[in-house]
């Protein structure tokens, strides 16, 4: 008599997510590298091995998923939980501002909130019909300079960072994107090598985690560059050497736009005077701020010398 085997029954796209939800659930991963929670990772590693956008996934929810692709999607999974890595490394993928970027351990994986603000090309800040120079300074993986790019179609960009790994990875992204004519890298200690030089628009995400926020940050963050989040004992190190200095590379009407995490309420307690403007974000967080040229220029005193 042949013998039974057991059917293998195929399970569903929306039911391979769910599993691998409860899975990291169960696992105690920490998110906020791209996601929020253990179902959004879960379906963005589905995504990506189905070689489907995210948001394109929701059509195939109901599709069988096929064992040779169920192998490697449980193969990514363990490797998530065991090595506690940010999926983006996993994948060398990380999605900012709707499109994706390579990414691997020498730049941090993009989840900046500035993304929001590029693709609303900084309305009602500035007028967008006189931009023409934009500035990323630490660009790190090129994200935000490349996301300025295609907001701004007609505008050159340049992307800075003083870490020569950083800019590797960002020339990647600039080649993938082929925005390679108007976004120009350039190794720099924030400003020093941009001597003279003025920009309409100046976007930057420096590093500007305190240092005991450090020590505590869960694994995942461990696996980033230290340069890319440590900034001194209060996180503001980059962040004031940026404020002092800005007035003096922004043309008349110009804009800086800064992100500083949770280090917002120290800056402003540390610069009591200076009228930054908090840009709320879509899930209601406050913590990149926009100064003008002309407000940078008139607190230079106090940004010069905080108190
Ligand atoms: C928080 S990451 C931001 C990267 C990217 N802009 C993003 O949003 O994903 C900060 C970046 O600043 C760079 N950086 C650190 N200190 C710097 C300095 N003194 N001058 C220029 N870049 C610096 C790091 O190498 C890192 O790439």
């Amino acid at each position: 008599m042949p013998r039974l085997r057991p059917r293998q029954t195929s399970r569903s796209t929306a039911e391979v997510i769910r599993a691998l939800a409860r899975r990291f659930e169960q696992a105690q991963l920490h998110y906020g590298h791209g996601t929020e929670n253990a179902l959004d990772e879960a379906a963005w590693l589905v995504s990506h091995v189905l070689r489907i956008a995210p948001d394109r996934l929701a059509r195939r929810f109901d599709k069988p998923v096929i064992p040779s692709r169920i192998k490697v999607i449980d193969s990514l999974a363990a490797e998530r939980i065991q090595s506690r890595k940010p999926l983006a490394y996993l994948l060398k993928e990380a999605w900012f501002a709707g499109r994706p970027y390579y990414v691997d351990e020498r730049v941090i994986v993009p989840r900046s909130l500035t993304g929001e603000f590029i693709l609303e090309r900084f309305r009602p800040w500035i007028n967008t019909k006189r931009v023409q120079r934009i500035l990323d300074l630490c660009t790190g993986s090129g994200c935000m300079a490349i996301a300025c790019a295609h907001a701004f179609p007609k505008a050159r960009v340049e992307a800075a960072d003083v870490s020569a790994e950083a800019l590797a990875v960002a020339r990647i992204n600039i080649k993938r994107h082929r925005v390679g004519r108007r976004v120009q890298l350039l190794r720099s200690d924030l400003f020093q090598a941009l001597k003279g030089k003025r920009y309409d628009v100046i976007v930057t995400n420096p590093p500007y985690v305190a240092r005991p926020e450090m020590k505590s940050l869960p694994r995942e963050y461990r696996h980033e560059p230290e340069l890319a989040l440590a900034s001194g004992r209060d996180g503001l190190d980059a962040i004031k050497r940026i404020l002092a200095e800005a007035a003096e590379h922004l043309t008349f009407g110009g804009i800086l736009i800064g992100e500083v995490g949770n280090s917002a309420v120290a800056l402003q307690k540390k610069f009591p005077s200076v009228p930054f403007v908090w840009l709320t974000s879509s899930s209601g967080d406050e913590s990149v701020f926009l100064l003008t040229a002309e407000e940078l220029q008139h607190h230079q005193g106090a940004l010069i010398r905080p108190g």
